[in-house]
């Protein structure tokens, strides 16, 4: 797989291939992403959907370091970048590709910015470390950062401790560091779930206006079907490790394949669903990822299994069926693609 940080936007910025990540605690190993491939292109929004413990935040966050620590993990596979695959290099090298080229919005702005130091500075020390500017142009490039995202009176929010800040606030200045370094992709981990319907669409609104003036690649985690219409191009849903289904929006959300993408997406009318309706829980539970069995695991819960679902995994492959085919609609479901390929 080939990857580009410039010019053709058809090329791929970042490619994950065949990722593995194993998780060690102190008793169990857990297998938190299994053999998970996906790839993005500048400008293009990919939002990624599964219930919690599916392995979004892993998949998306691992191969770039950040991880809690405390936990050792292993990884195989690939995660592509023009600069390089980020799982072959040192520790330090992956942290000064990440700073280049990644920029992280997570649900909690603490997890990002320091609550005992002011905002201002250490938007500003990104800036010199990631983007080379001296301190001066550093201060000028964080306080013009703070008034791109929306924050009022920026040369006076500079010097403001986070705890100065509303949450809405905070998240914008989240976004600002986000920004400093002058990153090509933004991985945004429920970027909005913890705030209210109001300051949600206000700071997706910001994330699209930032992704068309300079044609950022953004992956976002949610569980916000709502936020997936409005904001996505293509959705990889995950259940249990795995990418279960995956695609343009517009084809998974209308006609979602997988039994899991369809229990999921069971209570959400259409595609003009508001910002704020969240995914439904489906009866039953994820399988036990530290000790996982042959064959598809959805079996337990899916309305559609049959005996063989539990003998071979379901390869992640396109829908097709007698008179069409729907490459980048692609779902791992034996049983669905062979009713595909039934003649209609
Ligand atoms: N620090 C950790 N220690 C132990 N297990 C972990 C840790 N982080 C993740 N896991 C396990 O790895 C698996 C995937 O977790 P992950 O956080 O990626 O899920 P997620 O889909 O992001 O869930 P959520 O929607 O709740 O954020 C889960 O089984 C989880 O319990
Ligand atoms: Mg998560």
């Amino acid at each position: 797989m080939q990857v580009t940080t410039q010019e053709p936007r058809s090329q791929p910025i970042y490619a994950v291939d065949r990722l593995i990540v194993d998780l060690y605690t102190d008793k169990r190993t857990i297998r938190a992403v299994d053999d998970c491939s996906f790839s993005i292109k500048p400008g293009e929004t990919l939002a990624i959907v599964g219930e919690s413990g599916s392995g979004k935040t892993v998949m998306t966050l691992g191969p770039l370091g950040l991880l809690p620590e405390g936990i050792a993990v292993h990884f195989r596979g690939k995660a592509l970048t023009a600069r390089g695959d980020l799982l072959a290099v040192s520790g330090r090298h992956r942290s000064a590709v990440r700073g280049n080229d990644f920029g992280v919005v997570f649900q909690d702005p603490l997890s990002a910015l320091n609550p005992m130091r002011r905002i201002g500075p250490q938007l500003a020390e990104q800036a010199r470390r990631f983007a080379g500017l001296s301190a001066v142009a550093a201060k000028t490039d964080a306080i013009s950062n703070l008034r791109r995202v929306g924050i009022a009176d920026p040369e006076d929010r500079y010097w403001r401790y986070p705890h100065e800040f509303s949450g809405g606030m905070r998240q914008r200045a989240m976004i600002a560091l986000a920004l400093a370094s002058r990153p090509k992709i933004l991985l945004a981990d429920e970027p909005t779930t913890a705030l209210d319907a109001t300051v949600q669409a206000q700071i997706l609104a910001l994330l699209k206006q930032i992704q068309a003036e300079d044609g950022l690649a953004i992956v976002l985690i949610t569980h916000d079907i709502g936020v997936v219409a409005g904001m996505a191009d293509r959705v990889a849903v995950m259940y249990a490790g795995r990418i279960v289904e995956e695609g343009a929006v517009a084809d998974v959300l209308k006609t979602p394949t997988h039994p899991y993408t369809q229990g999921l997406l069971s209570s959400v009318p259409d595609l003009d669903t508001p910002i704020g309706e969240r995914l439904t829980e489906i009866p039953g539970a994820p399988p036990d990822l530290s000790s996982l069995k042959a064959g598809c695991r959805f079996v337990p819960r899916c309305f559609a299994a049959t005996p063989s679902c539990a003998l071979a995994r379901p390869p992640l492959a396109p829908l097709s069926s007698v008179t069409s085919t729907t490459p980048t609609h692609r779902v791992a479901c034996f049983v669905m693609q062979s009713k595909c390929q039934e003649p209609i």
